[in-house]
C-alpha cells in the first residue's frame, strides 16, 4: 500500500532515461491520482539546474513526450509543482551532504521524516558507489522506508553481479531493492501468466506430452544508436539474453506460483533458472549463434557505428536452443534469438504444439505442422491461437484457422511498463522485480558462454546484412525440429 509521505530521489535526473520513461510515466501516475498523499520528487545530476530551470527543460521535453496525451500535457504545471532538484555530482561523496540537507528542507512541506525512494538512473559505474555515499552521508540512518531502484544492467557478469548484490545488501533489505527489468511491466508478459494459471485451457498442455518447441524473439530494427559507448562493451547477449529473455523464458516454463506474490512468484522462476540444462563447451558450440550486423542497403554496419571500436566483435545478435531439465520441459527445446537491425520490431512468444498422432485429413497446400500459440508481447498486442479446420469447399482437406484477439483491435490500453514497475515501487510490492538469487543464477549461466568466447576467441561471429533476419548460420538450430524460424511482418 501507498506510504503517507515519500520522496522520489532520481540520480540522472538529466539524462536520457528520466526524459524519455520516467518522468512521462509519472505524469500519468499523478494524473491518476495514484501518488502517495505527501510525495515529492527530488532530481539529481550534475548538471547546474535550480528547481526553475530544471521544471522549465522538463516542460518543454514532456511537451514533445509522444507517450503524453493532450490531457496529460495539459497537466504538466500541476505535477511540475511536485519535482525539485538537486545539482550534485553522484560520484562525489562529499556532495551528498547537500542532498541530506536539500531532503531535511523539504521534509516538514511533505509531513515526510525518512520515507526515501531512490533510483539509478545512471551508467552502471554508480551503482557500486551510491548506496555507500548515501550511507556514509547518513541519508539512510533516518527512521521511515528506504527503497532502491536499479536499472539494468545489475553486473557485468556473475562476479560483478555478486559484487552489487553485496553492497545493495549491506544498505539495503532484500525486499526494498527493486532491480528493475522492463520487460516484466508489459502488460502482455504480465498476460502470459494469466492465460497459463487463470484459465483451464492451456495449462492442462503445456508440457512435453503436446508441446513441441518454443520459440521466443526479440528483435528490433534499429541499430544501436548514441550508445555505442555502452553498447560495445556489453553486446547483445548480455543486453537482452541474460534479463529480458530469461524473464520470458521463465514466465512461459514456470510452475504454477502457490501465490501470486513476491515469494510465491520468484521462487517459481529461480527454479526455472536451476533447472536449466548445463552448458558445457561442446553444448555451447553447437547451440550457441552469435552475428553481428554489417552494412545494410541504407543503414551502416555496426563497426561503423558512433563509439563503437572498429574491430569490435561485440554480438548484436544471438540465437540459442536451451533446455530445461525438468519434469514438465524434458525433451523440449527453446530456440531464443534477438538481434539488432532486423527486418522489424517485434517481441513474441510462439509455442508450437505437436501434431496429431494420425493425419487422419490432407492439407489443401502445404504441410500441417500442428498448432501454434502466439503470445505478441510488442506490437499488435495480443494473443493468436492458429489451429486446424476444414478447408471448405468439396472434399475433406484440412487448413489452418486463426483465432485473433489483439488488445488493440479492442481498444484496451495495454499501459506502460514504466508506469506499473514504479507504481508498485511506491507502493512497496517487490513480485515483479528480479531478486538477487535470479541474478545471480542468470549470470552462472551466461558466465559460461561469456567465457567460452573468451576461451575460444575464434568462436564465428557471423555477419548478417542490417535489415536482414541475421545469420543464415542460426538457422541450422531450429531446422533440429524440422522446422523455420517464425519471422513474423
Ligand atoms: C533495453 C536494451 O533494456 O531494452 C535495449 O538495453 C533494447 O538495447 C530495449 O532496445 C528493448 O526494449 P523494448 O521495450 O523497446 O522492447
Amino acid at each position: 500500500s501507498l506510504p503517507h509521505s515519500l520522496f522520489l530521489v532520481i540520480f540522472g535526473a538529466s539524462g536520457d532515461l528520466t526524459r524519455r520513461k520516467l518522468m512521462p510515466a509519472l505524469v500519468k501516475i499523478h494524473n491518476e491520482g495514484r501518488f502517495p498523499p505527501h510525495f515529492a520528487i527530488v532530481g539529481c545530476a550534475r548538471t547546474a539546474y535550480s528547481d526553475e530551470t530544471y521544471r522549465s527543460y522538463l516542460k518543454e521535453e514532456l511537451a514533445k513526450s509522444p507517450s503524453l496525451d493532450e490531457k496529460e500535457k495539459a497537466s504538466l504545471d500541476d505535477f511540475l509543482s511536485t519535482v525539485y532538484y538537486q545539482s550534485m555530482d553522484p560520484a562525489d561523496a562529499f556532495t551528498y551532504s547537500r542532498l541530506n540537507e536539500r531532503l531535511k528542507a523539504l521534509s516538514p512541506q511533505y509531513e515526510n521524516d525518512g520515507n526515501y525512494l531512490f533510483y539509478l538512473a545512471t551508467p552502471p559505474l554508480l551503482y557500486e558507489l551510491i548506496p555507500k555515499y548515501l550511507h556514509d552521508a547518513g541519508i539512510l540512518k533516518k527512521p521511515g522506508l528506504k527503497r532502491i531502484i536499479v536499472e539494468k544492467p545489475f553486473g557485468y557478469d556473475l562476479a560483478s553481479a555478486r559484487k552489487l548484490n553485496k553492497i545493495y545488501a549491506t544498505y539495503f533489505k532484500e525486499e526494498d531493492i527493486y532491480r528493475i527489468d522492463h520487460f516484466l511491466g508489459k502488460e502482455t508478459v504480465q498476460n502470459i501468466m494469466v492465460t497459463r494459471f487463470g484459465s483451464t485451457i492451456y495449462e492442462p498442455i503445456w508440457n512435453r506430452n503436446y508441446i513441441d518447441y518454443v520459440e521466443i524473439t526479440a528483435v528490433e530494427n534499429m541499430g544501436i544508436g548514441t550508445r555505442g559507448g555502452y553498447y560495445d562493451g556489453s553486446g547483445a547477449l548480455r543486453d537482452m539474453v541474460q534479463n529480458h529473455l530469461m524473464q520470458l523464458l521463465a514466465i512461459t516454463a514456470m510452475e504454477p506460483p502457490a501465490k501470486f506474490d513476491k515469494d510465491g512468484f520468484r521462487n517459481e522462476v529461480i527454479k526455472v533458472y536451476q533447472s536449466l540444462h548445463p552448458l558445457t563447451d561442446e553444448y555451447i558450440r553447437e547451440n550457441v549463434i552469435r552475428g553481428q550486423y554489417v552494412a545494410g542497403e541504407t543503414q551502416a554496419g555496426y563497426r561503423e557505428e558512433k563509439n563503437v571500436n572498429p574491430d569490435s566483435r561485440t554480438d548484436t545478435y544471438v540465437a540459442m536452443c536451451l533446455k530445461i531439465d525438468n519434469w514438465r520441459w524434458q525433451g523440449v527445446p527453446f530456440y531464443i534469438r534477438t538481434g539488432k537491425q532486423m527486418p522489424t520490431k517485434v517481441t513474441e512468444i510462439v509455442v508450437h504444439f505437436k501434431p496429431a498422432p494420425m493425419q487422419m485429413f490432407k492439407m489443401k497446400e502445404g504441410f500441417y505442422r500442428g498448432e501454434e500459440l502466439i503470445l505478441r508481447i510488442q506490437p499488435d498486442e495480443g494473443i493468436l491461437q492458429r489451429i486446424a479446420m476444414k478447408a471448405p469447399g468439396s472434399g475433406f482437406y484440412m487448413g489452418t484457422m486463426e483465432m485473433d484477439y489483439s488488445y488493440d483491435r479492442n481498444a484496451q490500453e495495454t499501459g506502460d511498463a514504466y508506469v506499473r514497475l514504479l507504481e508498485d515501487s511506491l507502493a512497496g510490492d517487490p513480485t515483479l522485480f528480479t531478486r538477487s538469487d535470479a541474478v545471480e543464477e542468470s549470470w552462472t549461466y551466461f558466465d559460461k558462454i561469456l567465457d567460452y568466447w573468451k576461451k575460444y576467441p575464434e568462436t564465428p561471429l557471423y555477419g548478417y546484412p542490417a535489415g536482414t533476419w541475421g545469420p543464415k548460420e542460426a538457422d541450422v538450430l531450429i531446422e533440429r525440429s524440422h522446422a523455420e524460424w517464425t519471422n513474423p511482418c
